[in-house]
């Protein structure tokens, strides 16, 4: 039945830049990807996932230089990296490439060839600022200097972090390239530019075609209401990436050929495997194709991609899946709180496994931001995976073992039972497949509850104990294991490692493509230990490694985010600048000098003092803050310092705190709380 036929799915994650190693971001948007391709193996359809590191760019030349090495040599080595961070989370790629590959190169030829015979390729000059001592031309981001409005130093690019001004680099007082510190000259140049207004038709459709997420297509049209504009592609020389095919200096932008990577990395795929190629880029094909992205990204995979496919006469995505940013406990990833988690320093203290299941437990398929809270963390893994899940097996295999040699009864007792774990699977399924994890994940909780309450209620360990009941723990303990494998199979795409293990103990392959066949008379393993609880000293471990790992200085800020989709996000922007935020978000915070009238030990807290904080007129406020490492509360009492006023109120294990007073330093001795000058008085705001 065609219905049945598996399905020939592609999928892709973004190729993380070859420039910085991968944190929890990254993994959060791997992970996705991960268990959506492991869900679709399940169920029996062929499915490939590849990616590439996105290798090209003035970042990665740069970096290379400032090391001493060669680009080839920088991008090796941090894809080593990466492969190997990815593969530590069980990330399982069909394949992964480099868009510094010859694959890539010879597709970002072919494309860019038909773009231009069809007319979508056009020319003309442009004048750029230009550093004279190191004879490259600067983007925005490598500009910095006094803003024009306020006078504020320091500014990089295009606008001002102090007021918000935006304005030209052309208009900074005192302009410096942030390279060499050499001042810019004018420079014109000729680029090459795709012509993207002549897609318009063809991106509504493509709109109106379901292949986004609504909130997506919405903000996307918006892009095509305001007016596309011609999308620049070119960058001169030196540039470390493909050079334009007849136009000697002239580079292909690194978002040029950096989707053009996903067939690179595919066709690599192919030439290994001898698995299928064309029929893949077939307009019209029967095969899919996904992309995951995040939301920075929309605008080249949602408009410039599809449109310079239809050009190439390529199919376009199938999908495009974009998934929020990752916060940690509520805030943006931060170096100095030990928030910015890369990858290898979870790997070095936690199982993947653990994040893997937190994920999915918190992952819908909207663009919302996701947190991870590592306290909620802690405990959905403890009680959902080991304490529900985990639980079922382990309660039932040792009488299996003890009085049944690990043979499950021949028939199941519970058949009704056994029938809706099964029954419940098609729903869980639509729910993996439209991506709703959290939601899948609840399901497959409830369902563990339920299995749960089912061997509490029939007691096997009082049964046990009473002569002539061996049939009856027999037959209860049989059907908590064949829950338990109903259950498994729904999580293996989550948990692929507990999965393994399970399959061993479980003596048979947890595919969904075998739920229906309960077991019976089967012969069990031994039980092993499938996963242990997470323990928070490894986390704090973890968080203190994260801070570290910090570096002293600032990374450079890069200038405000994509003001339009015409506009190209700077390459590798984004990575430069993870903490840059607007005039109008810094104005939200409410700052106020307050005055501490008491600090006190708090029963049972390591690191923290409680204040009691006077506003003036705008009242009292209790903090609790984790300053005791640095102050004896004595020390502390009448002085002055700065408070955030107008934080929501948060519920610690020790009362609510009430906002947060600002303090510099990286913790332990050295923290320095801040103190306004002589004169200032409680409850004036800190502007
Ligand atoms: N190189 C480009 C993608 C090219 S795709 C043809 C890029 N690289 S990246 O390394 O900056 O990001 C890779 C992916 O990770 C992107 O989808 C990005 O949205 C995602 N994330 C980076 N930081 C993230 C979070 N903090 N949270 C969630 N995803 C994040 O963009
Ligand atoms: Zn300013």
């Amino acid at each position: 039945m065609a219905a049945n036929a598996p399905r020939k799915i592609l999928v892709t994650s973004a190729l993380p830049y070859a420039n910085a190693p991968l944190h929890l971001g990254h993994m959060l948007e791997q992970i996705q990807t991960d268990i959506w391709v492991r869900f679709q193996k399940s169920r029996g359809h062929d499915c490939l996932y590849v990616c590439a590191d996105d290798a090209h760019g003035t970042a990665i030349m740069l970096a290379a230089e400032k090391q001493g090495i060669t680009p080839e040599a920088h991008i090796e080595r941090i894809k080593a990296d990466h492969e190997r961070d990815s593969a530590g989370f069980l990330v399982d790629f069909s394949n992964y490439h480099s868009t510094h590959s010859e694959e890539n190169r010879q597709w970002s030829e072919e494309i860019y060839r038909r773009l231009k015979a069809n007319g979508h390729i056009s020319t003309r000059e442009i004048t750029q600022a230009y550093d004279p001592e190191k004879n490259l031309f600067l983007a925005d981001r490598f500009i910095k200097g006094t803003c024009p409005r306020c006078k504020t130093p320091d500014q990089y690019g295009d606008n001002c972090e102090a007021c918000g001004a935006t304005y030209t680099p052309a208009e900074l007082i005192d302009p410096k390239s942030a390279i060499s510190g050499a001042t810019p000259v004018d420079k014109e140049s000729t680029h090459f530019f795709f012509r993207l207004p002549a897609f318009e038709d063809m991106l509504r459709n493509w709109l109106a075609d379901d292949s986004l997420q609504p909130q997506v297509a919405n903000k996307l049209r918006e892009w095509l209401d305001a007016g596309l504009q011609e999308w620049d592609i070119s960058r001169d020389a030196p540039y470390f990436g493909f050079e334009i095919p007849d136009e000697p200096g002239k580079y292909f932008y690194v978002w040029l050929d950096a989707p053009i990577g996903y067939i690179a990395s595919f066709q690599n795929y192919c030439a290994r495997t001898g698995h299928e190629f064309d029929e893949y880029l077939r307009p019209g094909t029967e095969t899919e194709l996904y992309h995951f992205i995040g939301k920075d990204i929309i605008n080249f995979h949602g408009l410039f991609w599809p449109a310079m496919l239809d050009s190439a006469g390529l199919r376009t995505p199938t999908g495009v899946f974009a998934h929020g940013f990752l916060t940690v406990n509520g805030t943006k990833m931060s170096k100095s709180r030990g928030t910015f988690i890369n990858a290898r320093t979870y790997l070095e203290h936690l199982d993947p496994e653990y994040l893997r299941y937190y994920y999915a437990a918190k992952l819908g398929s909207s663009v919302d931001d996701m947190d991870l809270n590592l306290e909620d963390f802690v405990q959905r893994v403890n009680s959902d995976v080991v304490g529900k899940v985990v639980n079922i097996a382990s309660r039932c295999a040792g009488f299996l073992r003890k009085g049944f040699d690990n043979r499950l009864a021949a028939d199941c007792s519970e058949a009704d039972l056994v029938g809706e774990f099964i029954g419940a699977g098609d729903a869980i399924a639509d729910l993996f497949e439209a991506r709703e994890y959290n939601k899948a994940v609840r399901e497959i909780v409830t369902l563990a509850d339920r299995a749960n309450q089912y061997i509490d209620q029939r007691k096997p360990w009082v049964l046990a104990k009473e002569a002539g009941k061996e049939l009856e723990v027999h037959a209860v303990c049989s059907v908590g294991i064949n829950l338990f494998r109903v259950l498994m199979t729904y999580l293996k795409p989550v948990l692929p490692a507990m999965a393994e293990k399970a399959e061993t103990f479980l003596n048979t392959s947890l595919d969904w493509t075998a739920l229906d066949a309960p077991l019976l008379g089967h012969q069990l393993a031994d039980f092993q230990p499938l996963m242990t609880r997470v323990d928070p000293k490894q986390v704090e471990a973890m968080i203190e490694a994260g801070k570290e790992a910090a570096p002293a200085a600032p990374v450079p800020q890069a200038p405000a985010a994509e003001k339009g989709a015409s506009k190209a996000k700077a390459d590798a922007g984004k990575d430069a600048a993870p903490d840059t935020i607007q005039f109008d978000d810094f104005a939200k915070v409410d700052l106020r000098v307050a005055r501490i009238v008491a600090a006190d030990h708090v029963e049972g807290a390591d690191k923290l003092l409680q204040l009691s904080l006077d506003l003036g007129d705008c009242g009292t406020r209790q903090v609790f803050a984790g300053i005791k490492s640095a102050y004896q509360p004595e020390q502390l009492v009448g002085r002055l310092t700065v408070v955030v006023a107008n934080l929501a109120p948060r519920k610690m294990r020790f009362g609510v705190s009430e906002g947060m007073v600002l303090a510099a330093g990286p913790g332990g001795e050295e923290i320095f709380l801040l103190q306004p000058d002589e004169g200032a008085v409680p409850g004036m705001q800190v502007k």
